[in-house]
């Protein structure tokens, strides 16, 4: 019996009545996949409630937030404390402060300034390598997405990549042509791009490891090549680590090269988990450069809810809650469901590539590796669908897009974790079908 999802498609009719898409963010419509998205009523630990009573597995995890699961009960205890001192002040607080020294206690960043989303990281870092640098151009590779800044929608991975555009109307085109787009993983187009424009570039921006093409990690020595590249060329090296930022590690992407090897981006974005659910993001760095901004120096960035009491009172307690053993939990369940796919897979005939970094991963319907943009553009979007569909048929709500990556959480406990490989063969097999009829 198909699960029933009347109350959603309900929902859908009256949202696309006053929402371009009925959605807020594109890839939840579903388009890519077809069918009626689930409107979620509720969270608790791994699972999501729809408005018809249906309960999912949840391998999105609000996109990367909720490493702590939903509604982690010292997190609600926490926001619930700071609600009842008032929502927003428009004053220094103290969440602010412990949660800055967080982040810098953890992360290469000497100092950070808080902003309300990833996109505002990313669009903040950039306008600082520029003032800081006096230079114009931004390199960047296909694939990595970093939030919608008009001059960081080339090429840009994620919903884009789902919807098969390159880029976006409304952005002009005096905005991206001072972006310079790369393959990722090529070290050669790289140095080429730096040899014949070097002077002219303010800053290379990547994600710290691609996760919005689904999961490409950077080859062993590329974010240290990258890192060595800017500072030969007075570029300023900006890793974005807003998904990968205490998730993928405890510190990151950067835990887990960086900080081995004895390098440090010039400037790091963050968002996601380091808001516990809220919107709250960062973008942080070098002392010196990030002198440079407003009131310090005269790079202006401001916002009226940046450092909100409450998104930072959020962060402060996941990251609190976020030690070693919260990574250990989620790499181990990771481990387990990434097997149990491959396994699944295979059994059912469907070429696949499962890669991942950290406790991050993400599956391709395509033979790999898949180290770029190209690559992961071979995955199989009709198998996809199908497997997507299985999937949630059988409770485990997936990215509904073939280029993201599949999030777990500490409380994604035995239950959860069988209900995902119970439901894998049967995916395996609604893909084989699919890919067979392509
Ligand atoms: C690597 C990366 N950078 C930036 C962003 C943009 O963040 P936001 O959606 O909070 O604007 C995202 C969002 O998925 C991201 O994955």
């Amino acid at each position: 019996m198909p699960l029933d999802t009347a109350a959603s498609a309900e929902l859908f009719e009256r949202a696309r009545a006053v929402t371009p898409g009925g959605v807020n963010s594109p890839v939840r419509a579903f388009n890519a996949v077809g069918g009626t998205p689930r409107f979620i009523r509720s969270a608790a630990g791994a699972w999501l409630t729809d408005h018809d009573g249906n309960e999912y597995v949840d391998l999105i995890c609000s996109w990367g937030p909720m490493l702590l699961g939903h509604a982690h009960p010292e997190v609600l205890a926490a926001v619930q404390a700071a609600v009842a001192r008032g929502t927003s002040y428009g004053t220094p607080t103290e969440p602010e402060v412990e949660l800055a020294e967080e982040i810098v206690a953890r992360t290469s960043v000497e100092r950070v300034r808080f902003v309300s989303s990833g996109t505002e990281a990313t669009m903040s870092a950039i306008r600082l390598a520029r003032g800081f640098t006096g230079r114009d151009v931004v390199v960047k590779f296909a694939g990595c997405y970093h939030g919608h800044v008009d001059a960081l929608l080339a090429s840009a991975g994620s919903g884009l990549a789902t919807f098969a555009v390159p880029g976006t109307p409304g952005v002009p085109a005096s905005s991206t042509e001072l972006t310079l787009v790369l393959p990722y993983n090529d070290r050669a187009a790289v140095e080429k791009v730096f040899a014949e424009h070097g002077d002219r570039i303010a800053c290379l921006i990547t994600e710290a490891a691609p996760g919005n093409m689904g999961v490409v990690p950077p080859e062993p020595g590329f974010n240290a090549f990258l890192a060595e590249t800017c500072a030969r060329h007075g570029a300023l090296f900006v890793s974005d680590e807003v998904m990968t930022g205490f998730r993928a590690s405890r510190q990151g992407q950067w835990g887990l090269d960086g900080a081995v090897e004895g390098w440090r981006p010039d400037l790091v974005t963050f968002g996601k988990v380091m808001g516990g659910g809220f919107p709250a993001a960062a973008f942080g760095g070098r002392a010196d450069v990030m002198g440079h901004l407003a009131p310090e120096g005269p790079v202006y960035q401001a916002g009226t809810l940046s450092g909100n009491p409450i998104a930072t009172t959020a962060g402060l307690a996941t990251l609190r809650l976020a030690t070693d053993e919260v990574y250990d939990h989620v790499g181990r369940a990771a481990e387990v469901v990434k097997t149990a796919a491959a396994e699944a897979l295979a059994a059912a005939g469907v070429p696949h590539t499962v890669q991942s970094t950290g406790t991050m991963f993400s599956v391709f319907l395509t033979e790999g590796p898949v180290r770029d943009f190209e690559d992961a553009s071979r995955t199989s979007a009709a198998g996809y669908a199908a497997f997507f569909h299985a999937m949630l048929e059988r409770h485990v709500y997936l990215p509904p897009s073939a280029y993201e990556t599949w999030f777990l959480s500490s409380a994604h406990d035995d239950r959860a974790v069988s209900t995902v490989l119970d439901a894998l063969p049967h995916a395996a097999r609604a893909a084989a079908a699919a890919m067979d009829g392509a």
